[in-house]
């Protein structure tokens, strides 16, 4: 229990919520296999993972992915591969603006993939309280 409890307190990349609430030995060893291979396949990155890092987003994009400044884009149900190019396009300097540029840089290729897998999978239609 005591390693459950120390895994689950853990935050970070890589480390999805399914991961966390598996309990005991065996599924930890599950859980490393699955951090390795989340770390060269891009399904594996998970929106519960996604929610977490989208509260540096939330005060343009809100955590139900709609606008809450005017000329930010509602991103909820965005095709997924879209907000990865879209987020790389930023953090390359390929595609420029001022508040995403500073975002984007300090984020890595999983957290943008997570970003994407979370806000594509939100439903546009529902608006959320934040
Ligand atoms: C300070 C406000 C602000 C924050 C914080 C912010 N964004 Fe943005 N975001 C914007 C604005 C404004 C645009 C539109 C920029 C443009 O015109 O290119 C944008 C555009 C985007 C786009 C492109 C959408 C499209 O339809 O092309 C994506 C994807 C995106 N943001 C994701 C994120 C994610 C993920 C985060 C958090 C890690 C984030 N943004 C944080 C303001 C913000």
């Amino acid at each position: 229990m005591a390693i459950s409890r120390r895994r689950s307190a853990l935050p970070g990349p890589g480390v999805s919520a399914r991961t966390a609430a598996l309990r005991g030995p065996a599924a930890a060893a599950l859980g490393a296999a699955m951090m390795i291979a989340a770390a060269d396949d891009p399904a594996a990155h998970d929106a519960a993972t996604g929610r977490q890092k989208a509260l540096q987003c939330q005060a343009c994009h809100g955590l139900d992915g709609l606008a809450k400044i005017p000329g930010a884009p509602h991103l909820a149900g965005q095709v997924q591969e879209y907000l990865v190019a879209a987020m790389r396009d930023y953090r390359s300097g390929a595609r420029k603006n001022d508040m995403m540029t500073v975002v984007m840089r300090q984020l890595t290729d999983d957290d943008i993939a997570d970003l994407a897998a979370y806000y594509a999978n939100l439903d546009p239609k529902t608006k959320r309280e934040q």
